[in-house]
């Protein structure tokens, strides 16, 4: 097989420590013979755009997505680029310039000991959000007029197009029909659209019609309706109904963040930016979280499980079990950072995970 050309993206704070966890075990597959890899590493951050005032260089994401077959990210978020502008132009940059519709964020908990909710196990958690990723709330469209007087006003605006709505209720729509397929789950899957439309009355509304109608493209599936809000606390009191759920991007930033701490916390959860057929962009769903950067406090599992996603949406289904059973041997051996009840530093609990890797398969 030809090798698979990775760009990584450390970017800011933590970001660069689990990134660095994650290529440790891409290495360590390479080393064992069960991957051909070639990495390139990309400054864009905080520091190199205080240092030389650019975000990203003309024309990167277009090299991306010619020259990679993947991207593999950190986290972007310094305190000293208080507007958060390079995150904005890295980060949403990639998603929307190289149209990576799909934000696909698997809630899956490895273990019972990671599961907060009373009296559930991790077997109830394990459903897949997809968050709409190029519109929404995050273009970035309005505008502030008398800005710090008593009149101040602000307008932000939420986009929502028929185009934008109808795929990605068709890859999620997709997506559960193919877990049903090799019977997998063992019953219909259910595919929950979450809006708001009961308040948002034009793109909320415009979400309800054009999931249904879509959905009557996929017989196999079940197609039901709930508001974010209700989906939220449905999240907490019964994940074990959930399967699937397609939401906008705001809706999907907010609950996947819930997701994680299902999972364990921030630092567990894995996502993938996704345009099926062209090169994507892999990060964990944490951000930087300046608090604990540099100090070997974070966890690496949420970048090594991107990794595998990564694998998998590559082609790589061996490569991307064995890095899953890894992780999921040191979360039932105790094996893990702080945040997660264990001993172990970042790099310690990046060398476990390589330690469990089993390449025979
Ligand atoms: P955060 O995810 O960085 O941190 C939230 C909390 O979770 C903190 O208490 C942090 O210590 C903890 N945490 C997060 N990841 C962890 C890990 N791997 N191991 C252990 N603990 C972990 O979110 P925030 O504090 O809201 O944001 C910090 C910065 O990161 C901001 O600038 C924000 O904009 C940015 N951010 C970036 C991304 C991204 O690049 N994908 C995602 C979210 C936030
Ligand atoms: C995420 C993050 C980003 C988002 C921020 C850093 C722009 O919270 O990836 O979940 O809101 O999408
Ligand atoms: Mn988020």
């Amino acid at each position: 097989m030809r090798a698979l050309r990775l760009a990584v993206v450390p970017g800011d704070g933590i970001g660069v420590e689990t990134t660095s966890e994650a290529v440790r075990v891409l290495d360590a597959l390479r080393a064992a013979g069960a991957l051909d890899l070639l990495i390139t590493a990309f400054p864009w951050g905080a520091e190199h755009f205080l240092a030389t005032g650019e975000t990203v260089p003309e024309g990167a994401f277009e090299r991306l997505s010619l020259d990679f077959d993947a991207v593999l990210v950190g986290a972007f978020g310094d305190p000293r680029v208080p507007d958060n502008r390079h995150a904005r132009e890295i980060l949403l940059g990639m998603r929307t310039g190289m149209d990576l519709y799909v934000n696909q964020r698997p809630v899956k908990c490895l273990h019972d000991s990671l599961c907060p909710l009373k009296g559930r196990s991790a077997a109830d958690v394990d459903f897949v959000v997809f968050r709409e990723n190029t519109e929404g709330a995050y273009l970035g469209l309005g505008g502030a007029v008398r800005p710090g007087t008593p009149e101040e006003l602000a307008v932000e605006e939420d986009l929502t197009t028929r185009r934008g709505v109808a795929r990605i209720c068709r890859y999620a729509l997709g997506f559960a029909e193919r877990l049903a397929r090799p019977a997998r789950l063992g019953r219909r899957p259910r595919v929950l659209m979450a809006d708001k439309h009961n308040v948002q009355r034009f793109g909320g509304e415009l979400w309800r019609r054009v999931f249904f109608e879509v959905a009557g493209e996929f017989p196999g599936c079940d197609a039901a309706h709930m508001f974010v809000d209700a989906l939220a606390q449905q999240m907490v009191r019964d994940p074990a109904s959930l399967d699937v759920v397609v939401t906008n991007n705001l809706f999907g930033d907010i609950l996947t963040d819930l997701g994680a701490a299902l999972q364990g916390g921030l630092g567990m959860a894995a996502s993938g930016n996704i345009h099926p057929g062209r090169t994507s962009v892999f990060e964990p769903v944490h951000g930087s979280a300046p608090s604990i950067a540099g100090k070997g406090l974070a966890n690496p599992f949420g970048s090594i499980l991107t990794a595998a996603m990564l694998l998998r949406e590559t082609g790589h289904s061996a490569a991307a079990d064995s890095v899953e059973s890894a992780v999921a041997a040191c979360v039932a051996a105790g094996e893990t950072t702080p945040d997660v009840g264990g001993r172990l530093s970042t790099s310690e609990a990046g060398v476990a995970v390589v330690r469990r890797l089993d390449v025979s398969g």
